[in-house]
């Protein structure tokens, strides 16, 4: 399994001859070194409605003719921008792809597109073909039952650190407390002037208390898992 780092909550998921975009944040991205048309995606999974995780969703789909996995009311609203094929879960079980299973879990933020509800905002677990399991928290404060999402046995977890919006290196850590993954990809840091952080010592603090590996990826680096 390949993955690269977009940069800020935008990444690629390389497996079994797929490639799954999550919030393709790319036109406009400060940090990203990529553009849209490096991408050739298979599926498209989105977080929530906020522009800085929508980001190239819909394009993207219509080029490639490749579903946006979303939750119900963002689905529908990416079918009403011209998206070809949305598929709308909600938060619950998982639903089975080509590619791999897809959940949708609790995320403590909000949804919603120029005062326009979204529905829930979310995370997500993939379940790849090759029984890989990821965790995309999406942007999230830290909450208990993160502990239960760890109960499924986590490869890897993206987590949000920049604070802000989301939890802070000091929650993350907390998180990672609670998943247990085996490895962690801080995500939603340094992208804009709210949102620095030091991941570094983020790195540091959850390898020194826990027995998670922390990988710090370089916006358009790829990374083998
Ligand atoms: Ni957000
Ligand atoms: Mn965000």
């Amino acid at each position: 399994m390949k993955i690269t780092y977009i940069g800020h909550s935008a990444v690629e998921i390389q497996s079994g001859g797929y490639s799954l975009l999550i919030d393709p944040f790319i036109t406009g991205n400060p940090v990203a070194v990529q553009k849209p048309e490096d991408f050739k995606p298979n599926a498209i999974l989105l977080t929530h409605a906020h522009m800085d995780h929508v980001g190239d969703a819909v394009p993207l789909a219509k080029k490639h003719n490749c579903p946006i996995i979303a939750t119900f009311e963002l689905a529908n609203y990416c079918k009403s921008q011209g998206a070809p094929n949305t598929v709308g879960m909600n938060t619950g079980g998982a639903t089975d792809f080509e590619f791999g299973k897809v959940m949708f879990t609790l995320a403590f933020h909000s949804s919603s597109i120029e005062g326009k509800y979204m529905g829930l905002a979310s995370g997500i677990v993939l379940t790849t073909r090759e029984g890989k399991k990821i965790y995309h928290a999406g942007d999230t404060a830290l909450f208990g039952d993160m502990a239960w999402i760890g109960k499924k046995g986590l490869d890897l977890a993206f987590l949000p650190i920049g604070s802000h919006f989301t939890m802070d290196p000091e929650a993350a850590l907390e998180a990672v407390k609670l998943l247990t993954p085996k490895q962690v990809i801080p995500i939603h840091y340094n992208t804009f002037p709210p949102i620095q952080q030091d991941a570094f010592a983020f790195q540091r603090a959850v390898e020194s208390q826990t027995s998670s590996r922390v990988v710090i990826a370089k916006p358009g680096e790829a990374h083998e898992f």
